[in-house]
């Protein structure tokens, strides 16, 4: 999704800004643009295309000023091109405002806003926004005013950066449903759409809520509510992210050195949790009627996290995804329901209005989330942190097993609460996902035999992907992770379907990536496997028994683990597989095409 970055202070903002952009890249965008401000004049420069091919062309990083705006567009309204790229300005060009987020009533602004005389050049909602500033300050003279009197016009979602020339101290931020976090320099401010960008200059931050917006200079901030104009008292937060975390430190891809930070991310999902979990796994116990409510790979460990609950707790939560569950629930959800939603940034549109919607109806909430202080955060009523750090590949990998570790946890802390499986049992699984790391460092070491295996299956165009009870969790994540990088088309099955229709697409050559960790349906996924087989399908599979070897073109031995933390280990070869395939068909796995990292509109 779009990403926007401001700065004032005394740097050259076009360098603060450039730098930013390049930092929120992971967003996903097609089209870049920065407005800087000096001796009352902007400076625009803008254009579809990548950063690093832009920074040259349009020589972003000689642009005059000491504040100014950056913009990175993921189309939504009108094509991606130079004209469509924000910032977009209003009649007289002293106004320069980027966006985020969708206008859904643009079209009648639009047309208003048309019929008082304001000229559009673009095809974007955006445009109308900034119009409607300028006919504020017909009547308000004051640009504060007039931006509040164009708020309170707008439905839909935005976080925006606006820039005035006769305002020279100030730049102003908004949010509403999208994010925005004010970063707070000394005799520097800077606001982002996400934290990476901010972190070479601080760590020190305020998260906007939905309806506030800021008035900046650069040594002051004043947060106000923009229906009321009254000022919000707002925390600064500390954020223990370092620029280290946020950068590639040698590895070639964010996702690589995320893929490979693993251990060490489950490792802080442990730790930070193993206090408190109890405390969270007590609050659940009171729940029949639960709900897993995510989007995408999140949502794949909201099926995990089914497995989890009823084996252990023998609970069995309803799994949604989210922009399902926010149309359906609503007459299923009450004060004696639990809905657990899951998600990295917790930005995501659909899970955040699926939260909205339970709390509406008197449902609790427990958000398991990696960002801290994300909107999840703060609509919920109780919080897990994932401690997985920053993760900057827009396929997540890290996160996944952090959320999985987390829900392992859990789930282990409900059962022993409520005596639902055998002592002995639970220490050793206790015992278990206390030493994940060791689990996970281990399939870590395939790497070499899953680069020679990419280089034999590059040319492939179909995969399947199948997996049995919580093993399905992994089939369907490890087929995701294929098509967000690679963009070859892949299937995540249960394994009892492949019968069921797929089976009639199993031909001579056809990978079928079986994942067959010994456990109660193992012997079940044998036979599927023979099924696939017989068809001449090349099969793969990832097991802790020997034996796969004789039925398999290709077995990679996985440490041997309970089947109910398989997942976290099992995915690892898979990520692998995922982006050494993505490389060799020459893809940018960090930034794969049409896809955000955080999809912050419906
Ligand atoms: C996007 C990302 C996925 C992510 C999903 C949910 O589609 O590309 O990697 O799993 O959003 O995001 P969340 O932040 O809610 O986990």
């Amino acid at each position: 999704m779009c990403g926007i970055i401001g700065y004032i202070g005394d740097r050259k903002a076009c360098e603060v800004i450039v730098d930013g952009l390049k930092r929120l890249e992971y967003r996903g965008y097609d089209s870049v643009g920065v407005v800087t401000e000096e001796n009352g004049k902007l400076h625009i420069r803008k254009g579809a295309g990548k950063i690093d091919e832009l920074k040259e062309k349009l020589r972003l990083n000689e642009m005059p000023g000491n504040r100014g705006i950056g913009h990175t567009r993921w189309a939504t309204h009108g094509i991606p091109n130079d004209i469509n790229a924000h910032p977009h300005t209003d009649c007289t060009g002293e106004i320069a405002i980027v966006h985020n987020g969708i206008i859904e009533n643009y079209l009648e602004l639009k047309e208003e806003l048309i019929k008082k005389g304001h000229r559009f050049v673009s095809d974007t909602d955006t445009e109308v926004i900034v119009h409607l500033i300028e006919e504020g300050l017909k009547d308000f003279k004051n640009l504060e005013n007039a931006l509040r009197y164009a708020l309170l016009k707008l439905k839909g979602s935005f976080a925006l950066g606006i820039i005035y020339t006769k305002d020279r101290e100030h730049l102003y931020l908004v949010r509403n449903e999208s994010p925005l976090v004010l970063g707070i320099g000394n005799g520097e401010m800077l606001f982002a759409s996400d934290i990476p960008a901010l972190l070479p200059y601080t760590n020190r931050v305020i998260f906007l809520d939905d309806g506030e917006y800021a008035v900046i200079t650069k040594n002051s901030f004043v947060i106000k509510d923009m229906r009321t104009g009254e000022i919000r008292d707002k925390q600064i937060q500390e954020i223990n992210w370092s620029l280290e975390m946020a950068e590639k430190q040698g590895y070639d891809h964010f996702m690589l050195k995320e893929i490979h930070e693993q251990p060490k991310a489950v490792k802080e999902a442990f730790y930070g949790n193993v206090k408190t979990i109890d405390k969270v796994a007590k609050e659940i116990a009171k729940y029949e009627k639960i709900f897993i409510v995510a989007m995408g790979t999140s949502y794949h460990a909201g099926i995990a996290g089914k497995y989890l609950f009823q084996r252990l707790a023998k609970k069995v939560p309803i799994v949604e995804e989210a922009s399902e569950f926010r149309y359906e629930a609503e007459d299923l959800v009450d004060e004696n329901t639990l809905v657990i939603a899951i998600t990295q940034s917790g930005e995501t549109a659909d899970t955040l209005a699926a939260i909205r919607l339970a709390k509406k109806k008197g449902a609790k909430v427990l958000s398991i989330v990696n960002v801290v202080g994300s909107m999840a955060t703060r609509i919920s009523d109780l919080v897990v942190y994932t401690h997985a750090g920053p993760e900057i590949g827009v396929a997540a990998t890290k996160t996944y097993a952090t959320q999985l570790t987390v829900l392992a946890m859990l789930t282990a802390a409900l059962a022993k609460h409520l005596g639902t499986v055998e002592e002995s049992y639970l220490k050793e699984l206790e015992n278990q996902i206390h030493d994940l790391p060791k689990y996970v460092e281990a399939a870590l070491g395939y790497e070499n035999k899953i680069k020679k295996l990419a280089k034999e299956l590059k040319d492939k165009r179909d995969f399947f992907y199948i997996g049995r009870s919580i093993s399905f969790a992994t089939a369907l994540e490890g087929a995701l992770k294929l098509k967000e990088i690679s963009y070859i088309h892949a299937e995540g099955l249960s394994a009892g379907e492949l019968k069921h229709g797929p089976l009639a697409l199993i031909e001579e050559g056809v990978p079928v990536v079986a994942i067959a960790p010994t456990g109660k349906t193992y012997d079940k996924i044998i036979s599927n496997i023979e099924e696939a087989k017989a068809r001449k399908g090349f099969i793969i599979t990832l097991g802790d028994s020997e034996e796969l070897k004789e039925i398999s073109d290709v077995f990679i031995k996985m440490p041997k683990v309970d089947e109910l933390l398989s997942p976290i280990v099992y995915i690892v070869p898979l990520q692998l597989l995922a982006y050494h395939l993505a490389v060799l068909r020459g893809n940018d796995p960090d930034k794969p095409r049409n896809l955000a990292k955080s999809v912050t509109v419906e």
